[in-house]
Formats: structure tokens, sequence, C-alpha cells
């Protein structure tokens, strides 16, 4: 089964990548192909906020988000890693996420016309690292991704949060947690995961 991942940090090996990596030796150990899809190597304008998807549910904005569409649209599995960056995801993802507002339009569209057809399998998977504790260091990236899951006509699947790394390559040292992230990676493809709230 194929599997579309988006690396969202703008550091090359950091630790959401390492993270990213371990849960997907799990999804390979569980049959999965994943793609990665690195953002800061992409070029994608924030939304404009034109309202031109409005009416279409395509995004007038034409640059390396472009591809994307049919990519999320037409698969069963997506996973989005980010740092936290001021208790957010990076602007790189965040990015990205805003411009799925063609396709929560899109779907919105077809849902008038009722012939939006809900797929139970399609399943989205959060991963994030933040280098300080707190109960709420989350709580804004979460919700942001729940809803752009939505937005993509996915169902929010679970997520891997790590708080402590900071240094680039900290998260080696995590090891306990890295065999964690590759057992929720299996779980994850076999639609198993249960950590959504
Ligand atoms: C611009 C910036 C903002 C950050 N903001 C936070 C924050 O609000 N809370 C936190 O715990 N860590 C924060 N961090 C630390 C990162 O989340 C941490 O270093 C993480 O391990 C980076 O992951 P990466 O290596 O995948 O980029 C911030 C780092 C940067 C560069």
């Amino acid at each position: 089964m194929d599997i579309l991942t988006f690396l969202g940090s703008p550091r090359k090996k950091g630790n959401s990548e390492i993270l990213t990596e371990a849960v997907l030796e799990g999804v390979k150990q569980a049959g999965g192909s994943p793609e990665i899809i690195r953002l800061c190597d992409l070029k994608i304008s924030p939304c404009i906020s034109c309202g031109g998807c409005d009416k279409t549910g395509m995004c007038v904005v034409e640059d390396d988000m472009t591809p994307l569409y049919d990519k999320i649209i037409t698969i069963d599995k997506i996973i989005v890693a980010s740092p936290i960056f001021f208790y957010g995801i990076t602007a790189q993802t965040k990015a990205f996420i805003d411009r799925t507002q063609a396709l929560w339009n899109r779907k919105r569209l077809l849902q008038k016309k009722g012939e939006w057809l809900e797929n139970p399998k399609r399943m989205g998977f959060f991963i994030s690292v933040a280098a300080t504790r707190g109960a709420r260091i989350f709580e804004g990236a979460v919700l942001t991704m729940k809803y752009g899951f939505d937005a993509m006509g996915i169902n929010y699947g679970g997520d891997f949060l790590i708080t402590g790394p900071d240094r680039r390559g900290d998260m080696k040292k995590y090891e306990q947690k890295l065999a964690e992230a590759r057992e929720a990676g299996k779980n994850f493809i076999s639609g198993l995961d249960a950590n959504v709230d």
C-alpha cells in the first residue's frame, strides 16, 4: 500500500525526520511503500485567500502544490511530520495545509451535489517533536492537523508526539520511543492505531 509522507522541518536529518524514519520502518515492515516529500524543497506559496477555489475546488495558484492535489486525493494513507515552532507547525507545513483549502472546497461542492464518497480507510497520521515539555505543547499543531486532514477528506488516524529532542540528532538517543514509533507505523498502516481523541 502506498503512503504519502510530508516532512515539514527545514532541518534535514533533524529530529522529526529521524522519528518519521522509525515510523516508516514499521510501515515498510507491514507492507507499505512510502513516498517521501520534503516540503522545504518545494515552492509552495501561502494561500492568498482569493476565493478562486470557492466555486471550483481548484486552486488558481500554480506552483509545486499543484501536482500534490491529485496525489493527496488518490491515496489512502498520509503522514505529515513537523516539529513545533512557536506552539504550532512550521511555516512550510502551514503553507501546505492552508493550500488544502481547495480540497476542502472540492469536498464541500461534491457533498452539495451528493457526489462525495466517504472512504473510512483514508487515514492521516501526524508526527511531531518539541524541545520543551508542557501539557499544551502539541495542542495547536494537533488541532491544525485534524482540520487539515479533514480538508484532504481523510480521517485523523493518530499521532506520535515527543518532547525533549532539540539539537539535530538528539532524537537518536530516544531508543525506546523509536521502537514505539516503529510499532505505531505498523499499526497505522494496518488501520489499528487508536491514539485519537
Ligand atoms: C523557530 C523555532 C521555534 C521553536 N519553537 C518551539 C516551541 O515553541 N516549543 C518547543 O518546545 N520547541 C520549539 N522549538 C524547538 C524545536 O521544536 C526542536 O528543536 C525540534 O527538535 C526540531 O525538530 P527538527 O530537528 O525536526 O527540525 C523551536 C525551534 C525553532 C527553530
